[in-house]
């Protein structure tokens, strides 16, 4: 079973760290050695940045995951998509105590992960992440430079969206990043999103913020219903 528990992962599991699923063949994993990403480790406090919408309070009020905490009377359920090192989660997990039950979500599985305390990391490829998933069980995905590996090469991020949509709890969102490769590759991209997640029953909303000299085009979708 692909779910490591940070922090408590047996030496006999060890093992199946440092790991990229590259495919499903005949119904066995395929592995291969995780990716050495370029953008990685990245602190819980720059992500707070990037997505103020979620993690800073809003005109006097808590913010997203205080609120939702609050509102559920347990913890938020916060999913990392491309989670690398698993860093970030961690950190989130330690700022918000026991307001989060935080899950790190990647193709590609680290050692660091064993050090990893109060995040439970699921390591899959991104066709088989549903499975893993309840309906409506997810309060929050968001996703740093992973969700936006599937708008340009790999494709499949609208159909990807749409999946996971309905795992999200009504309210619940998904905030993710994209780059600006190309102006008009993500126009198109932003189109195909948005009829996606209309579909699936969400609404979405853009911003554009400058991180580090760079444009991120921001995107944050809302389950309505
Ligand atoms: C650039 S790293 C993200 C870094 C991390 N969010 C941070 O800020 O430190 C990309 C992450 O997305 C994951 N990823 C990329 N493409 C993926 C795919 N097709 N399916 C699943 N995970 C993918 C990688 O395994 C990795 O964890």
């Amino acid at each position: 079973m692909p779910v490591f528990r940070g922090g408590k992962i047996p030496q006999k599991k060890r093992g199946l760290l440092g790991k990229e699923i590259s495919r499903y063949w005949k119904g066995k994993r395929q592995y291969g050695e995780a990716e050495n990403w370029c953008v990685k480790n990245t602190p819980f406090k720059k992500i707070k940045g990037i997505f103020p919408a979620i993690f800073m309070p809003v005109n006097g009020k808590p913010s997203f995951i205080e609120e939702t905490a609050q509102a559920k009377g347990k913890p938020a359920v916060v999913l990392d998509w491309g989670c690398e090192n698993g860093r970030t989660g961690k950190e989130l997990a330690r700022e918000y105590g026991d307001k989060v039950r935080v899950y790190g979500y990647s193709k590609d599985s680290y050692p660091s992960w064993a050090k990893a305390g109060g995040v439970k990391f699921i390591h899959a490829t991104k066709e088989d992440l549903p499975r893993y998933l309840k309906n409506g069980s997810v309060d929050l995905i968001y996703s740093y430079f992973g969700l936006d590996h599937l708008s340009e090469k790999e494709g499949g991020l609208a159909q990807h969206l749409q999946q996971l949509v309905p795992k999200l709890s009504v309210g619940g969102k998904i905030a993710l990043n994209l780059t600006d490769i190309s102006l008009s590759l993500n126009e198109r991209i932003m189109d195909e999103i948005q009829g996606a997640v209309v579909q699936s029953g969400a609404v979405m909303e853009r911003e554009n913020i400058v991180s580090q000299g760079s444009v991120l085009h921001i995107v944050y979708i809302t389950r309505k219903k």
